[in-house]
């Protein structure tokens, strides 16, 4: 009767199990499934690390939608949005202020490895710190926050991990990792 009621017990765990399975490798093999929950990941300020809140409508790109989840930039390496992330980074400027191989000029070189701001050597962190801006000298760079007077002004995610993957091409650092 013990032993009937073991095999029993254990037929259901099997079972059970394979049904974990199945659900576990039709998560994980899908990326659009992780995306389409549409969970954004916790974004912090550089200036005090304090909870950084982005409309999540502004993430309107899959790459973008990406990174809202996963905080990698799917960017890096691709020959395309690092041709037009430079164009990017001149147009708003950041050239005159980081030189035009963002090795520095008044402000400071973006190649790295070494950071004024540690988590800058992240993707995630480089992002944070643009958009929001910095404690010693720069302003926001995200849209809505750039130009008080102008909601449209400034930066979309999208442009903003385009710009990242160009100065990341400038740098043995990938920020990914
Ligand atoms: C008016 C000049 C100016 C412009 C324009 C500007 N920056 Fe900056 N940036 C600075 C200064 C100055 C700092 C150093 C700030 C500090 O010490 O807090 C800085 C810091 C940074 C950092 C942090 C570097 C580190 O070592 O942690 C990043 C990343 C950055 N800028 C990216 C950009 C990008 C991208 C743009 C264009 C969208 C841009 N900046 C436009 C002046 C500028």
């Amino acid at each position: 009767m013990n032993k009937m009621k073991l095999v029993l017990v254990l037929f259901a765990l099997a079972s059970g199990l394979a049904a974990c399975d199945k659900g576990d490798s039709s998560n994980t093999s899908s990326n659009a499934s992780a995306e389409s929950s549409g969970k954004m990941i916790d974004f912090v300020t550089t200036q005090d690390s304090k909870p950084l809140k982005i409309d999540p409508a502004l993430f309107d790109t899959p790459a973008a939608k990406e990174f809202m989840t996963t905080g990698k930039n799917p960017y890096i390496g691709n020959a395309e949005a690092i041709a037009k992330g430079k164009k990017v980074f001149q147009l708003y400027s950041c050239t005159q202020c980081h030189g035009p191989d963002a090795k520095g000029q008044v402000g400071p070189g973006l190649t790295g490895p070494d950071y004024k701001y540690p988590k800058d050597a992240t993707n995630k962190g480089m992002f944070e710190t643009v958009w929001h801006g910095t404690n010693g000298g720069m302003g926001a760079k995200g849209i809505g926050l750039m130009d008080p007077n102008d909601p449209k002004n400034g930066i979309t995610p999208d442009e903003l991990l385009k710009i990242i993957a160009w100065v990341r091409s400038m740098s043995n650092v990938t920020g990914n990792e």
